[in-house]
């Protein structure tokens, strides 16, 4: 059984599939430890000629609505295809706000139901029946929730084991769990490059210095462009491991300019 399944409740499921046929999450989804399954919800429309399944206000105003019997048949019916219920997300930039706490929890659900709003939104019975977790990934409006699920499986699945090649690279992220700071930067190949060369110390092979170095990093970078996250609780901060790499290894720290 798959760590992870997701059910994508949508009006547009050709938009998902150039996503799940690419990458790491293919690679995934080839390995059994993501599910994905892709539901065209104009399949529980009631209008078998026309498959609509919107329709305008109650009291007047622009746009349409998405109906709640196509949205309630289909969440019912996806959620007995599956062996547990799964959580039903529905994504809205009225939700609660994305953030790497919040996929770290929503990792630990064996299952996610996505639900992919579109027009003006969902007859608001569709909440009060289904009493949803409504996430935004943003202050903006988007077009539809497709783009959004998108973002959740694509931060979710980095944390299910197996997933990234390196288990304790998705630690080291920024905003991780072992990491609520930004990370450091990073440098590979050439040592110099138009006069702007790699850090000293990370060419050394003195791995305590070297992760000195990047937990400074670290606190600077978060300092200057995420002052915010500073504010956050302490108890986690970084505990960046030595590298375990020889001299010659590509390296990780930012540059000295040209002289
Ligand atoms: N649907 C439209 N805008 C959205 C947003 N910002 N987040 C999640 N779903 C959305």
């Amino acid at each position: 059984m798959p760590a992870l399944r997701f059910d994508i409740i949508t009006l547009f499921p050709e938009i998902f599939s150039g996503y799940l046929t690419q990458s790491l999450l293919h690679k995934a989804i080839e390995a059994g430890l993501v599910e994905i399954v892709v539901h065209d919800l104009r399949e529980w429309s009631a209008d078998t000629k026309h498959h609509k399944v919107d329709d305008r206000p109650y009291g007047g105003g622009p746009g349409m609505l998405i109906q709640v019997e196509p949205v309630i048949a289909c969440v019912e019916a996806v959620q007995a295809m599956g062996p547990t219920p799964g959580q039903v997300v529905l994504l809205t930039p009225q939700g609660k706000p994305l953030g790497q706490r919040l996929v770290e929890q929503l990792s630990l659900h064996p299952r996610l139901i996505l639900l992919c709003g579109r027009y003006e939104g969902f007859d608001h019975r569709v909440l009060e029946i289904l009493q949803p977790m409504e996430l935004s990934i943003g202050d903006y409006v988007l077009n539809g929730g497709e783009v959004a699920a998108m973002v959740v499986i694509d931060s979710t699945i980095r944390m299910v084991p197996g997933v990234l090649g390196d288990e304790t690279s998705s630690h080291l992220d920024s905003f991780s769990r072992g990491n609520r700071l930004l990370e450091f930067p990073q440098y590979t190949r050439p040592r110099e490059f138009r006069g702007w060369s790699v850090p000293d110390v990370l060419l050394n092979g003195n791995h305590e210095a070297i992760a000195a170095w990047r937990s400074a990093q670290s606190r600077q970078r978060t300092l200057m462009q995420r002052k915010d996250l500073l504010a956050a609780p302490t108890q986690d901060l970084p505990t960046i491991p030595p590298a375990v790499s020889g001299n010659d290894s590509p390296p990780a720290a930012p540059g000295t300019a040209p002289s």
